[in-house]
C-alpha cells in the first residue's frame, strides 16, 4: 500500500516584514538581500501569546473542514518543528488538545527545515503497513522566537509560517509517495548551523541569555556550499531511482532557504524554471514550514493533478537532507 496526500492547509502570519523594516534595524539594504537571498519580505507571529502550536493549529482546522471530516477520525499528529511552543509537552499533543483529537497520539520530529519531509516519510510508513488510515503532518516554525535581530548575515533569511497535509491510503500503489531518501551528517553540521541555549547541556541561565545562546547561530557561508551539493545530489538521486527524466517532472518543491541554493537545484536536474515552486520571496525561510505552504500553494491555484509528478527536497540544520518522489493522486 502507498500513502497519498489527500489534502493541504498553510497558514501565515498577516504581519509583515519586509527588506525596508530591516535597514531600520541594522547595516544592510533591500538590494543586497534581493540578490543574494531572492528574499523580499517575510511574515512574523507578533501576538506575545501565540506560538507555534496557534500556527499549527489554523492548519489543523482547515485540514479537518477542507476533508470534510471530524478530529476523532485522525489517527496520528505528528508536527515537524525546532521552534515547539515548549520543551515539553510536545507542540504535537498541543495541537491534538487544540482541534479535539482525542483518538490521536501525537509527538514532535526535529529535523529543522528538514522537518516536514522526515516526518512525511515517517507518517507514510505507518500507512504503508495498514496501521493508520489518516495521519495529520504539519511543518511550522516561529523562527522569530530565536532569531537575533542584531545578526543581519541570519536575520534576513527567516519568517514565521506552517503548513501541513492528511496522509491516507493510496487508492492504488501507482500514486503517493513512490520513493525517499533521508540523510542525516551530524559530524559536519553540527558546528555550522545550531542554537547552544536552552537544552540539557546548556540550560538557561544569566549566562546564556548574556552570551546570547538561545538564538540561531549559522555559518552561512558554509551552510550555503552544503546546502546546494546535498539538495541538488539527492534530487539528481531521486530522479535516477525513477527513471525520471526533467520532462517527466511536473514540479521541483524545494525547501525554500535562498533563491540561489533552489535554481542550482533546478540547474542539476535540468528542469526550467517554470517548473520550481518559489515563494521565498514573500516568505522567507519558514524552516519546517517552506515544503508544505509550497504544496498548499500549488493545490489553491489548481497546479496539483492526477498523475502529477512531484519531486520534494530539502537541507537543514543537522545536517539533515532528503527527497521524495509523489505522484499526485
Ligand atoms: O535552511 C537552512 C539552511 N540555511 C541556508 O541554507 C542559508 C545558507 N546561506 C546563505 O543563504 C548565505 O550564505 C547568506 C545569505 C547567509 C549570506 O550570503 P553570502 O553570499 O554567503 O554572503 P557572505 O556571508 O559571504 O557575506 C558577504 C559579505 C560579508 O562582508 P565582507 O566580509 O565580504 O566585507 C558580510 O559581512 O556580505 C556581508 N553581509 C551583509 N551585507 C549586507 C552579510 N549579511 C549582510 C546583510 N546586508 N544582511
Amino acid at each position: 500500500m502507498k500513502a497519498a496526500i489527500t489534502t493541504t492547509a498553510k497558514y501565515l502570519p498577516e504581519s509583515i516584514l519586509s527588506n525596508h523594516d530591516l535597514e531600520l534595524l541594522f547595516e544592510t539594504n533591500d538590494e543586497w538581500i534581493r540578490t543574494r537571498t531572492g528574499i523580499s519580505e517575510r511574515r512574523i507571529l507578533k501576538d506575545k501569546d501565540k506560538a507555534t502550536s496557534y500556527m499549527c493549529g489554523e492548519v489543523a482546522r482547515q485540514l479537518l473542514e477542507k476533508r470534510q471530516i471530524g478530529a476523532d477520525e485522525i489517527d496520528l499528529i505528528i508536527i515537524a518543528t525546532m521552534t515547539p511552543d515548549m520543551l515539553f509537552p510536545s507542540t504535537a499533543c498541543l495541537v491534538q488538545s487544540i482541534i479535539g483529537a482525542s483518538k490521536a497520539w501525537a509527538f514532535d520530529l526535529n529535523a529543522a527545515c528538514s522537518g516536514f519531509i522526515f516526518a512525511l516519510n515517517t507518517a507514510s510508513r505507518f500507512i504503508e503497513c495498514g496501521v493508520h488510515k489518516k495521519i495529520m503532518v504539519i511543518g511550522a516554525d516561529k523562527m522569530s522566537s530565536v532569531i537575533d535581530y542584531t545578526d543581519r548575515s541570519t536575520a534576513i533569511l527567516f519568517g514565521d509560517g506552517a503548513g501541513g497535509v492528511i496522509l491516507e491510503p493510496a487508492k492504488d500503489e501507482s500514486y503517493g509517495i513512490l520513493d525517499s531518501r533521508m540523510y542525516s551528517d551530524g559530524e559536519n553540521g553540527k558546528h555550522h548551523l545550531l542554537m547552544t541555549g536552552g537544552g540539557s547541556l546548556n540550560p538557561a541561565s544569566h549566562e546564556t541569555v548574556d552570551k546570547r545562546m538561545h538564538y540561531i547561530y549559522q555559518d552561512g557561508r558554509q551552510v550555503f556550499k552544503s546546502a546546494v551539493i546535498s539538495m541538488a545530489e539527492v534530487a539528481a538521486e531521486i530522479m535516477s531511482r525513477n527513471n525520471l527524466t526533467a520532462e517527466d517532472v511536473d514540479y521541483l518543491v524545494p525547501h525554500q532557504a535562498n533563491q540561489r541554493i533552489i535554481n542550482a537545484t533546478a540547474e542539476r536536474m535540468g528542469i526550467d524554471e517554470a517548473k520550481v515552486v518559489s515563494n521565498v520571496a514573500r516568505y522567507g525561510n519558514t524552516t519546517a514550514g517552506t515544503i508544505p505552504i509550497c504544496l498548499a500553494e500549488l493545490d489553491e491555484q489548481q497546479k496539483l493533478h492526477t498523475g502529477s509528478n512531484l519531486v520534494l527536497v530539502s537541507f537543514g540544520a543537522g545536517y539533515t537532507w532528503g527527497g521524495i518522489y509523489i505522484k499526485w493522486q
